[in-house]
């Protein structure tokens, strides 16, 4: 609905302020501008409603070329809160609501309705719409300015840094309330921020400027997963990274490859030979096209002894996830369900990987304190699962994370029996 081609704005004197500005905002949408001080998302806002006039290029709404309305006109359907959602104090707090439709001119009898409805919508009793502002606490206060935005169903909203001077306890309950509001009403807003928190948390899509260009255009889920540049990832911080890598990284990043496994036709003493030669305590199943049927344990095939079986006689079923599970999902699975390994499988159900708990363990501690160092491993990986470390080496994958194993082969031969 809002769409910017080749914008550009040049303010007199020649500073620059935007450029090659390309951008569509749908229907409905919340978008957030963020970016350095004077990266220019002020000015971006501000040309869809003609307050900064385009230099070169166009803005389109609804497929109309902005430049062909009525600024005044124009103005009036786009609402626009500026920082600070101050109330006026000498009017009540229905005075305070219906300012803009008042200003537009609407029929008196229509306004008294809209008031009501929005109070209601911030759990605040219709009789308080007479009451002055100053009866009201500051929270309060501050609800009675987010609907006084929303009074004149405008169906796109501009605000600029509306909570930059706020508390952050007061912030991010009006966060909040802007956001159901606006997924309530269906509304296009256009927010201006300097802050990534609040713009991850309201954003559909985030506008990420820098020096008057669109540096970025995407989700905030995408930004987290693919930050374009050092830039953008400045913006986020470091911990914003870190946890963005357990909340959205898929576990096939993390997980060994090639874990030890037979097909169901071989039996319990090829299973456990081929734990001894691999120093693995378990041994999963598959069938002849490497689809996961089960698996078995040291301790289950030991128990057969001279009394050999075949493999699809004795396996017991496996808990497996999908490569594209991701991986805070499989630390919970693991911690759940309490098991040591979680075979990771395609969309087949074939078997192409395994997560185990010291891989976990390991990206937890990276990512809380990002530390990707060798001190939190040497401590904690050995202890924890000696069988990953074995696994590891039998799989032969040097890239995990995990392991580094050819530099510690005491650690994998003292288990040696
Ligand atoms: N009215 C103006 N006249 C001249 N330069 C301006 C004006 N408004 C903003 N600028 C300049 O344009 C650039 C972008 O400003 P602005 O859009 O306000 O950035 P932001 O909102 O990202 O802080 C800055 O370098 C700023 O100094
Ligand atoms: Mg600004």
């Amino acid at each position: 609905m809002i769409e910017f081609k080749n914008v550009k704005k040049v303010y007199p004197g020649g500073q620059v302020a935007a450029k090659d500005i390309n951008l569509k905002f749908k229907d409905g949408e919340f978008i957030c501008f963020i970016g350095a001080s004077g990266s220019g998302k002020t000015t971006c806002m501000r040309m869809i409603n003609r307050m900064n006039e385009i230099t070169s290029g166009e803005i389109l709404i609804n497929g109309v070329n902005i430049k062909d309305m009525d600024p005044v006109d124009l103005r009036r359907q786009i609402g626009y809160v500026i920082q600070q959602i101050g109330l006026l104090p000498h009017m009540t707090v229905y005075d305070n609501i219906v300012l803009v439709p008042r200003l537009l001119k609407w029929d008196e009898d229509k306004l008294r309705p809209i008031a009501e409805n929005l109070i209601k919508k911030v759990d605040l009793p219709v009789s308080y719409l007479d009451k002055y502002p100053s009866e009201l606490s500051g929270g309060q206060q501050q609800r009675i300015g987010v609907i006084r935005a929303l009074a004149a169903d405008q169906d796109i909203i501009l605000m600029d840094e509306p909570f930059g001077a706020l508390d952050p306890i007061t912030r991010d309950a009006l966060q909040k309330l802007v956001k159901r509001l606006q997924r309530e009403m269906g509304k296009t807003i256009v927010f201006v921020s300097h802050d990534m928190d609040e713009a991850l948390n309201l954003a559909d899509r985030i506008v990420i400027m820098g020096k008057g260009k669109v540096v970025q255009f995407d989700t905030p889920e995408n930004i987290l997963k693919n930050p374009s540049n050092d830039y953008v990832k400045g913006l986020l911080g470091e911990e914003k990274l870190n946890e963005a890598k357990t909340s959205y990284e898929t576990v096939d990043k993390i997980m060994l490859k090639n874990p030890v496994s037979l097909t169901s036709d071989r039996s319990t003493y090829d299973a456990l030979e081929m734990m001894r030669r691999k120093r693995v305590d378990t041994i999963f199943v598959v069938d002849e096209e490497n689809h996961l049927l089960g698996q078995v344990g040291m301790f289950d095939v030991q128990k057969y002894g001279k009394n050999i079986k075949s493999l699809d006689e004795v396996l017991l079923k496996a808990y497996a996830i999908e490569e594209n599970t991701i991986i805070m999902n499989a630390i919970r699975d693991i911690y759940n369900l309490d098991i040591k390994n979680l075979p990771v499988v395609d969309s087949e159900n074939k078997l192409v990987g395994l997560v185990t708990r010291a891989t976990v363990v390991d990206t937890i501690y990276t990512n809380l304190w990002g530390q990707d160092g060798d001190e939190a491993k040497e401590e904690e990986e050995y202890e924890e699962d000696n069988l990953t470390q074995l696994m590891h080496e039998a799989s032969g994958d040097s890239n995990s994370k995990i392991g580094q194993g050819k530099s510690h082969p005491k650690k994998s031969g003292e288990k040696d029996d």
